[in-house]
């Protein structure tokens, strides 16, 4: 709900759901989604909702006014031009996106996006107005053999690179590669101790570092959302498979909005 909504920003980092349908769904289960979704609400937590391209018209008809977000799940790291298949930032702010997932593990797998990519892909969507939510994480062999620290921080440290003190301006979402739409969610302690290490690192490139958020992504579902948010530096979730479950997804938000309710405590810096 957006009047405790931005009562909670002044206390503290407000809690972010964001819901990554990945290429999921057709127009019409889209639609029904999204009229459940907005009568399961308001919420007390920001929401948001990552379509597939071809739905931002009927998701953005759908969720005017309800106080949910939407946006896309890539961006070009180009301006308009000729470039075949791709779309502009410019265009997804043209459609009221307010988010953009950029280097979700599935992309830097599948189409070998590498960190300056996802780096310039980042200040791409900050260029036009939109926030960029920067995936992070390992793969099991990467933490099998110690690296998952040194790997997170590759990633980040490009991103910091490409976009200096203007960092703060993303959510960062620590996705174990692992743990994606594979039921295994890595521990609320595995995971804080990934988001303590990233703020860290965080603080060195911005003053404001104590306001980001990092979400947690990675099989979070209702059961365990909660004991997630719960974490100091856990600031909500990239939800993928449990995003497409009306029932699942809400009670996720719903868990959000607790922890933003209670999130005095929280305003940790
Ligand atoms: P999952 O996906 O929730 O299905 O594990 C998360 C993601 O890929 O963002």
């Amino acid at each position: 709900m957006v009047t405790h909504a931005s009562a909670q920003m002044t206390a503290g980092r407000l809690p972010l759901v964001v819901g990554n349908w990945k290429m999921n769904g057709t127009r019409v289960t889209s639609v029904e989604l999204l009229a459940a979704l907005r009568s399961a609400g308001p919420f007390d937590a920001e929401v948001s909702v990552c379509c597939p391209f071809p739905y931002l018209v009927d998701v953005a008809l759908s969720l005017q006014g309800s106080g949910i977000a939407w946006g896309a799940q890539d961006c070009s790291q180009h301006e308009p031009g000729a470039y075949t298949g791709e779309v502009a930032a410019s265009m997804l702010a043209e459609f009221g996106c307010r988010h953009v997932i950029v280097g979700h593990s599935e992309r830097r797998t599948h189409h070998a996006e590498s960190d300056t990519l996802v780096a310039d892909k980042a200040r791409q969507a900050l260029a036009h107005g939109l926030t960029p939510i920067v995936c992070v994480g390992e793969t099991r062999a990467e933490r099998d053999a110690g690296s998952t620290e040194a790997v997170v921080k590759r990633q980040m440290s490009a991103v910091i690179h490409a976009l200096g003190h203007c960092v703060s301006q993303i959510v960062v979402a620590y996705e174990p590669i692992w743990a994606i739409g594979t039921g295994l969610t890595a521990t609320p302690q595995q995971a804080q101790a990934l988001h303590a290490v990233l703020r860290a690192q965080l603080a060195a490139a911005s003053t404001r570092a104590g306001e980001m958020r990092l979400l947690y992504g990675g099989s979070v579902n209702a059961a365990n959302a909660a004991e997630l948010f719960a974490q100091v530096d856990i600031d909500g979730a990239l939800v993928g498979g449990a995003s497409l479950k009306e029932a699942d997804f809400s009670a996720i938000c719903r868990a959000a909005s607790h922890a933003a309710l209670g999130s005095t405590g929280k305003s940790r810096t």
